[in-house]
C-alpha cells in the first residue's frame, strides 16, 4: 500500500487513476479546485488550487507517489508548466516518485523519428496549445529536474479522452517513447489507461522515463 496524491484527481484521467488505486488498497488523496459530487469511498478529497504552493505542499507532504493529472486548459493554460515545475520540486523535496498523465503527441512514430508534436497538421488547431504545453513538460522540463527526482511521463493512445471513455478490457500494451500504435494513434479506455498507470506505480521499475499505454 502506498500513499498516493493525485493532483487533478477528479478529472477524466485523474478520476480513473484514483478509482483504480483506491480499489487496490492504496491510501489516496486528491487535490482539485472543486469537490466531486460523488467521490470514491475511502479517498481523501482536498479542495485547493494547484497554483497555490501552500495547497500543493499540504497534499504532497507525506506522499510516496505524486500523480499529476492536470490539463493545460482554462486558468492553467499559461501556468501549466510552472505548476508542474512546482509539483516536481515539491515531490523531489519530499522524496516522492512523480507520475504525470501526458499526451499522445509527445511520442515518436519510430526510433529516431521526430515526435508527432513537430507536425500538428493531424490535430485540430484548438488543441495545439494544449498539445505543445504537455509535450514541453517531457521534452524540456522533466529532463531539467534534479537526478534525484524519479519521474515517469505516461502518454496515452491518440484516441484516449473523455469523448471516448470506452470500457474495461483489462489489457493494454506498454511502450517507451515510441507509440505502441503509431498509425492513427490507436485507442485506450480511461479505465484501462488507469490499470496500466497504477501497474507502473506498483512495479516502480521506470526511472526518469517516457512511456505510453495503448491496446
Ligand atoms: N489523447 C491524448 O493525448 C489526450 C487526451 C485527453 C487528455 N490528455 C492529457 O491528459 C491530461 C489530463 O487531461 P484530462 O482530460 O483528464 O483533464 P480534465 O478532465 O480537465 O481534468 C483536470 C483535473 O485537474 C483539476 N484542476 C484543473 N485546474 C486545477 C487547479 N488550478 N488546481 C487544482 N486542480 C485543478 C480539475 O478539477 P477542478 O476543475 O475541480 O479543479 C480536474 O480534476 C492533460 O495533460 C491532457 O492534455 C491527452
Amino acid at each position: 500500500m502506498s500513499r498516493i496524491t493525485v493532483i487533478g484527481g477528479t478529472g477524466y484521467a485523474g478520476s480513473a487513476i484514483v478509482a483504480e488505486a483506491a480499489a487496490r488498497g492504496h491510501d489516496v488523496t486528491v487535490l482539485s479546485r472543486s469537490l466531486p459530487a460523488e467521490g470514491v469511498p475511502g479517498v481523501t478529497y482536498v479542495q485547493g488550487d494547484a497554483a497555490d504552493e501552500a495547497a500543493l505542499s499540504s497534499v504532497i507532504s507525506g506522499a510516496e507517489v505524486v500523480v499529476g493529472a492536470l490539463a493545460p486548459r482554462g486558468p492553467l493554460a499559461e501556468s501549466f508548466r510552472d505548476v508542474y515545475r512546482s509539483i516536481a520540486r515539491l515531490a523531489d523535496t519530499n522524496g516522492a516518485r512523480l507520475y504525470l498523465v501526458g499526451g499522445f503527441s509527445s511520442l515518436r512514430p519510430a526510433a529516431g523519428a521526430p515526435r508527432f508534436v513537430t507536425d500538428l497538421s493531424h490535430a485540430p488547431a484548438e488543441f495545439h496549445h494544449e498539445i505543445r504545453a504537455g509535450a514541453a513538460v517531457v521534452i524540456e522540463d522533466l529532463p531539467a529536474t534534479p537526478e534525484s527526482l524519479n519521474w515517469v511521463f505516461v502518454s496515452p493512445a491518440g484516441g484516449f479522452g473523455s469523448y471516448a471513455p470506452g470500457e474495461r478490457r483489462g489489457e493494454y500494451r506498454l511502450g517507451g517513447d515510441i507509440a505502441v500504435q503509431p498509425d492513427g494513434g490507436g485507442e485506450i479506455s480511461g479505465v484501462d489507461y488507469a490499470l496500466g498507470f497504477v501497474d507502473l506505480i506498483e512495479k516502480g521499475d521506470h526511472h526518469r522515463a517516457h512511456v505510453n499505454l495503448a491496446y
